[in-house]
């Protein structure tokens, strides 16, 4: 299954941007992971190593590429001088009838509800699509931090499941928290 008119650009009620990822992002995209990778790499896959002008162009085509398929929704955080504070996603890798969303944060970033409040307006975007039933967030049981963004928007632990670990404090043990989208369409829990 695949999406279109996928919004290119989403504002947050506290006013950063979401902006789909440009080619232009590159030298800044590197810059912000190289600052921050000490933060990045205990959880995300990509940031095993520094970043380079060659793996963060590579990013930036296959994010262009996977877009115009209509597989995976990647988008900058942006704040009001348009730097980058993050990134978050909308993927179809969950299969039909269900969208998984992810996020990271600059290390300075967090703490100010940025990636809840992406989340929360990222899964509106995946319920206004009638196919779609679900949305999913998955998460290392050690990464308590992401684990409390769908805790606090109200998803259910539906299931863990035991997985190679692909980051360096990942424990294989992958959490997969879901969120109907009747619910979203319905209002939010309190
Ligand atoms: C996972 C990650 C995005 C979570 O960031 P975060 O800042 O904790 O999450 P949020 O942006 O939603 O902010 C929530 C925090 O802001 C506070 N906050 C302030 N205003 C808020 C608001 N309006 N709404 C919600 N929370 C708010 C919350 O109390 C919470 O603070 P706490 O951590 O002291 O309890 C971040 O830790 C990160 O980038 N980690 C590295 C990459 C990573 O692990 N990605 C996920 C892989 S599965």
């Amino acid at each position: 299954m695949t999406y279109d008119r996928m919004p290119h650009e989403l504002t947050l009620p506290s006013g950063q941007r979401l902006r789909s990822f440009r080619l232009d992002d590159l030298d800044q995209l590197v810059d912000v992971i190289n600052a921050d990778l000490d933060h990045l790499r205990p959880w995300m896959p990509w940031a095993q190593e520094p970043a380079t002008a060659e793996s963060e162009a590579e990013f930036l085509k296959s994010s262009l590429r996977n877009w115009s398929a209509g597989t995976d929704f990647v988008y900058a955080v942006l704040d009001d001088d348009g730097a980058i504070l993050g990134g978050v996603g909308l993927h179809s890798r969950p299969g039909p009838g269900a969208l998984e969303i992810g996020y990271w944060l600059r290390a300075g970033a967090q703490g100010r509800g940025l990636a809840t409040a992406a989340t929360r307006v990222l899964a509106e975007v995946a319920a206004s699509y009638d196919e779609v039933h679900e949305v999913v967030i998955c998460c290392d049981e050690a990464n308590v931090r992401s684990a409390a963004v769908p805790r606090r928007l109200g998803f259910t632990l539906s299931r863990v499941e035991e997985r190679e670990p692909l980051a360096a404090a990942e424990t294989g043990w992958h959490q997969v928290w879901t969120m109907p989208t009747a619910v979203v369409r319905a209002g939010w829990p309190d």
